[in-house]
């Protein structure tokens, strides 16, 4: 049985999400970050954490995954109106992730795990 996402898509869920930078939440990944890097964010929602990620290890990758296509519709969108262009944002489940061992240097996730069985 799909698992339920309890915060579900709604605008509002969404732009609550869309306010997370890498700057007010992710402080504790960022001493690890090196120019170049590949990256995976697994469940990367609207993509604002990712984009950050993106201008961090500039010129290197970010591919950000999730379940839900209109999310990564909107980190698409968002990555074009921030004119950040290191990112790749694709549908796919965490569980069956559609990558190679070792095609990235590290994978991140916020806020994820709470809502995988
Ligand atoms: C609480 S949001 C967090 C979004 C972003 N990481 C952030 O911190 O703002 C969790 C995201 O994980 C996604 N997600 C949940 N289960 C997933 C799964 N099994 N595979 C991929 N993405 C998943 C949801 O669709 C949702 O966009």
């Amino acid at each position: 049985m799909p698992e339920k996402y309890t915060p579900g898509y709604s605008s509002n869920a969404t732009n609550f999400m869309a306010n997370r930078t890498v700057d007010s939440h992710v402080a504790f990944f960022t001493p690890d970050l090196c120019p170049g890097m590949k990256l995976l964010d697994c469940g990367c929602g609207p993509g604002t954490i990712a984009l950050g990620l993106a201008r961090a290890i500039a010129p290197g990758t970010v591919t950000g995954i999730d379940r839900e296509a209109a999310q990564i519709s909107i980190a698409a969108e968002n990555a074009i109106n921030q004119a950040v262009g290191n990112t790749h944002f694709q549908e796919a489940n965490f569980y069956a992730l559609p990558f190679l061992d070792n095609s990235f240097d590290a994978v991140f996730f916020h806020v994820l795990f709470e809502h995988l069985h």
